[in-house]
């Protein structure tokens, strides 16, 4: 299949390639930062038109002359399980900023982490903890303040998302503004330079990471007092692992910052593409419309959501097309034999989950942005088809969250246009480019949205 790269990067790609271990090392390169410009561009065509090239297994060059291993197909969603890899490397890589969480634990310590945390995070948890109906508060309250001059829609929603895990964990509204800022000097842990020079990123988010696990803490202490608390911190506080035990306070505050983490650019980036695509495309917005207006409120239960097939069609097919994730990564922990190659032990391996959503063999004509091909189904989608997600036991534990916060913002914000008797325009000049992931695949800020007459 003829894929829809630009010439030079196919040029680049399709050079004569050479060897490691008898697994191809991606031509094209760049002296000192190798491959990393493109991965960090648009790496969904970067990576499909370099397994075109070179086949599903290879070698990528990083900064300097490091290599790293690609996997795709049926054997790197099969890494994902974690039976023959591991994920414990994280907690080296990134001990400050995801340290000892789930995403970093495997085995049996991650088990009873997950069993424990998983209940408040199902489609009832989320329903009888009152979460979803905090989210459905958050969501209604900032769509009814959308200003209808051209606005980035990425920032209102990176808002949007960040409220509504903080709201969920028990925070009030009047401390929004202060747990918003210091999670925006955390995340400045990103960046991959740790020096500490006072007022430097890395020193930021230090001091903002102790900031909010303090808060977080107190917030603990102050919860386990209460019997009338709502949301999801007051669900883990009382959820038990498989031994009846509790959440350690310790576990609480890590996981409580990752789920802040995990939870809110990935969310927040689809709600964007979502109203981005509904600006370009008025048959969908019609029929998002209909549907939204149909509806007695916003959907807070796993009944509720049925009544809205379509929004949750159009969830599925963004995240199809712009997953905000491109990748993830597992180390080896015994000797591998990957699409007929052998990788030993120890070789850190990168799974690209954003591209499965290309296979042509999964999704008939992948390039069209099509709904209808999520919808009428009897049986939920597989494991491959969720693969923007992820798989295995570090599958995304706010799947649900995600699920029913997107669907309520479709629905919240075709009802908001509706009552005004507006309809969403791309504003002229801005029309969204391709997606960059740095590191999320999210839309260009610039991408302005208009509300003009129905
Ligand atoms: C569209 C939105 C989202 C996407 C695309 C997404 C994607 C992912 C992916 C790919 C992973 C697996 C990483 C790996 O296997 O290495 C993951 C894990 C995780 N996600 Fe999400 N995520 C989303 C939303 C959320 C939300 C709303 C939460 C809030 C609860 C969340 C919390 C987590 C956590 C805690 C993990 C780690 C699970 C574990 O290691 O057991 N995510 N997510």
């Amino acid at each position: 299949m003829q894929l829809n790269t630009p010439n030079a990067l196919r040029e680049r790609l399709s050079r004569p390639a050479t060897y490691k271990d008898g697994i191809p090392i991606l031509p094209g390169a760049l002296p000192l930062v190798g491959h990393v410009p493109f991965n960090l561009g648009d790496t969904l065509t970067f990576l499909r038109e370099a397994a075109h090239q070179v086949g599903p297994l290879f070698w990528m060059r990083n900064l300097g002359s490091e290599t790293q291993l690609v996997c795709m197909g049926e054997p790197g969603f099969e890494l994902l399980k974690n039976r023959v890899t591991s994920s414990e490397f994280i907690r080296e890589q990134a001990p400050d900023f995801i340290g000892d969480a789930l995403l970093s634990r495997d085995g049996a310590p991650h088990r009873s982490l997950r069993t424990a945390m998983s209940g408040p995070f199902t489609p009832r948890g989320l329903t009888s903890s009152g979460a979803s109906a905090l989210s459905a508060e958050v969501i209604e309250a900032s769509l009814a303040k959308l200003p209808s001059g051209p606005f980035s829609l990425l920032a209102e929603t990176q808002r949007l998302a960040l409220d509504i895990i903080f709201r969920i964990m028990g925070i009030d509204r009047s401390e929004l503004d202060a747990f918003n800022h210091h999670y925006r000097e955390f995340v400045l842990g990103a960046f991959p330079v740790k020096i500490t020079v006072p007022f430097g990123p890395y020193w930021r988010s230090v001091r903002g990471r102790r900031w909010l696990d303090e808060r977080f803490s107190r917030l603990i202490v102050a919860a386990r007092g209460r019997t009338d608390m709502k949301g999801t911190l007051a669900a883990l506080l009382a959820a038990r692992d498989e031994q009846g035990q509790e959440l350690k306070e310790v576990d609480l505050v890590q996981n409580l910052r990752l789920v802040a983490l995990a939870g809110h650019e990935t969310s927040a980036s689809v709600m964007a593409w979502l109203g981005i695509v509904l600006a370009q495309r008025p048959d969908l917005w019609r029929q998002l419309r209909e549907e939204a207006e149909a509806a007695p409120a916003l959907p807070q239960s796993p009944e509720d959501l049925k009544r809205h097939p379509f929004a949750e069609a159009m969830f599925r097919e963004v995240l199809r097309l712009y997953p905000p994730l491109s990748a993830t990564a597992r180390q080896a922990t015994e000797d591998l034999t990957l699409h007929g190659k052998h990788v030993p032990k120890g070789t850190m391996v990168t799974v690209p989950v954003g591209v499965y959503g290309f296979d042509p063999a999964i999704f008939p004509d992948p390039e069209r942005f099509d709904p209808s091909r999520w919808m009428g189904r009897r049986l939920p989608p597989s494991a491959i088809e969720t693969a923007p997600f992820g798989g295995g036991p570090h599958f995304c534990l706010g799947y649900h969250l995600a699920w029913m916060e997107v669907v309520q913002f479709a629905t919240g914000f075709a009802r908001e246009l509706a009552r005004r008797g507006l309809r969403p325009r791309i504003a002229p000049g801005s029309a969204p480019a391709k997606l960059r992931y740095l590191p999320f695949g999210q839309p260009p800020k610039k991408t302005r949205i208009e509300l003009v007459p129905a």
